[in-house]
């Protein structure tokens, strides 16, 4: 058995962005259920929404601030998390990385480098809680410095660093280094330093024992200029120790038959089950409700990385077909507005919901069609693999975990039953359409649609494989 030590900016269902928070709870319910002794590490933000006890454990002094940390459980699992509460860095209300407009939060630099400074001393059990990890799984920039920290530490734990996002690499002025209090070896261009700025992820890719990513594709990606982002060169040249491995999902939180947000229960028997949730879906949004219609969804956070401004070009063209839409997501407000004002034009056919609604994105994954995610880069992307799971089917662009989770409806594929939605290869609007009219023309054959439902019903993305991959690499290092 290992003792792992998770550290994590966000974790579901406490406090959630995006995938890291699934990921960052699944997986260690996941190893959790392998046997290892897992304790997920985070920031004790306002907006965390713990469930049951919160126990203060201990107290430490990190220069002028005074951290408590605070046990409770990841709620509906048997996972210890520990919060890292530090008033005045973390006593910001909302999101934890950004402003309500969007901003990050001036103090970014300083509240993470502290989170990180705790998660060391408790990696080496500075804190006297007679338990010292074997392992210190970091994920993301945020706890980039970990890795860069313990490497100075003798008689260290291993350390793991994944990357779920090469597009937030915590990048700061050097200015911020001295109040960070980081030590002067971590500075120079082998270090943490990147063109002039500190790097929080290079902290992550230099340093860590280990590097992982999220899927077999995006660790190819990552070491070429367009998907590196600069750090290719690096990342190439660590490239083995570098692993991609796919996420998994959590199949009780996404499940179908037992899902407690959506209507009617179904599942690959009863796939003429699922109309019901589309009625449901179509009322509840005000929508002409018609099960003859085509329905697409859409859950996502709205950046450039998820191609929304491909799909905002598409959309004039697409309402000409038989189609429903409806689009549930926050963040650029131009692509926000840019939707809204679509969703004016064409209200019998659109409709955009901008919003952040966990249980409206599990009757949307249960009662569309068809899911749309033509997304310039993803490093792994959950939703595709969720749809599939309700027998949605995902169009997706090539690209990362989406590659790697979907198989492209072709005669060949047909013929051996291992279709399960529709790939296309280019980020432009013309490929979108393209893909979209194959889809619709796909849907007008009920026979072939229930055909590819079913393919994708029965593909396994539980985290089974994927936790013992990570158990294999812990176990090497
Ligand atoms: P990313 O982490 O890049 O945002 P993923 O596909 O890995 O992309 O994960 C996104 C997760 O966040 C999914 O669980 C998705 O359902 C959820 N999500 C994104 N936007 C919203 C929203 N507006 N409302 C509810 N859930 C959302
Ligand atoms: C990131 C990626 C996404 C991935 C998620 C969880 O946010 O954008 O593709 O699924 O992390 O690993």
């Amino acid at each position: 058995m290992k003792k792992i030590l998770f550290v994590t900016s966000e974790a579901y269902p406490l406090i959630k962005t995006g995938g890291l928070a699934d990921v960052c709870s699944s997986l260690p319910k996941a190893l959790t259920e392998l046997g290892q002794d897992v304790k997920v590490i985070l920031p004790k933000y306002p907006a965390l929404k713990t469930v049951g006890d919160v126990r203060f454990l201990c107290s430490l002094r990190i220069d002028n601030h005074l951290v408590s940390i605070f046990e409770t459980m990841i709620p509906d699992s048997p996972v210890v998390a520990w919060l890292v509460d530090c008033p005045d860095l973390f006593d910001l209300a909302g999101n934890p990385y950004v402003d309500e407009l969007g901003v990050p939060w001036a103090n970014n630099a300083d509240r993470f480098a502290l989170f990180c400074r705790v998660a060391v001393e408790v990696a080496m059990d500075k804190v006297n809680r007679n338990w010292k990890p074997d392992i210190v799984h970091c994920n993301d920039w945020q706890s980039g410095l970990v890795p860069a920290l313990l490497s100075m530490e003798r008689d260290r734990p291993k350390t793991v660093f994944t990357i779920h996002n090469m597009a937030y690499q915590g990048l700061f002025p050097m200015q911020s280094v001295r109040s960070l209090n980081l030590p002067g070896q971590l500075m120079n261009p082998n270090g943490l330093e990147f063109h002039g700025l500190l790097s929080f992820i290079k902290g992550g890719i230099v340093y860590a024992d280990r590097i992982t990513t999220v899927s077999p594709t995006y660790a190819l990606e990552i070491q070429t200029p367009e998907y590196g982002y600069g750090l290719e060169g690096l990342l190439a040249y660590r490239s083995d120790d570098l692993i991609g491995i796919i996420n998994g999902i959590d199949t009780n939180e996404w499940n179908p038959e037992i899902d407690p947000h959506i209507p009617q229960h179904y599942n690959v028997d009863s796939l003429s089950k699922k109309q019901l949730n589309k009625a449901e879906l179509q009322r509840r949004v005000n929508l002409p409700v018609n099960d003859q219609v085509p329905l697409f969804g859409l859950i996502s956070r709205l950046v450039e990385q998820k191609g929304i401004d491909m799909v905002i070009d598409c959309l004039p063209d697409m309402v000409e077909l038989p189609m429903q839409l409806v689009l549930l997501g926050n963040g650029n407000k131009t692509f926000e507005q840019r939707l809204q004002n679509l969703a004016r034009l064409f209200p019998d056919k659109i409709v955009i919901i901008i919003d952040y609604d966990e249980s409206l994105a599990h009757l949307i994954e249960a009662g569309v069609d068809v899911f749309l995610m033509p997304s310039r880069f993803e490093p792994c992307g959950l939703n595709q693999m969720y749809s599939q799971r309700y027998g949605t089917i995902p169009v997706v662009r090539k690209t990362g975990g989406l590659a790697d989770t979907v198989v492209d409806t072709l005669s060949t594929s047909l013929a051996d039953d291992s279709a399960t939605g529709i790939v296309f290869k280019e980020a432009h609007a013309g490929a979108l359409l393209e893909a979209f009219k194959r889809t619709t023309l796909l849907y007008s054959d009920q026979q072939i649609w229930q055909q590819i439902q079913t393919n994708a019903m029965h593909r396994d993305f539980s985290w089974r494989n994927s936790a013992k991959q990570y158990l294999e690499l812990y176990h090497n290092i």
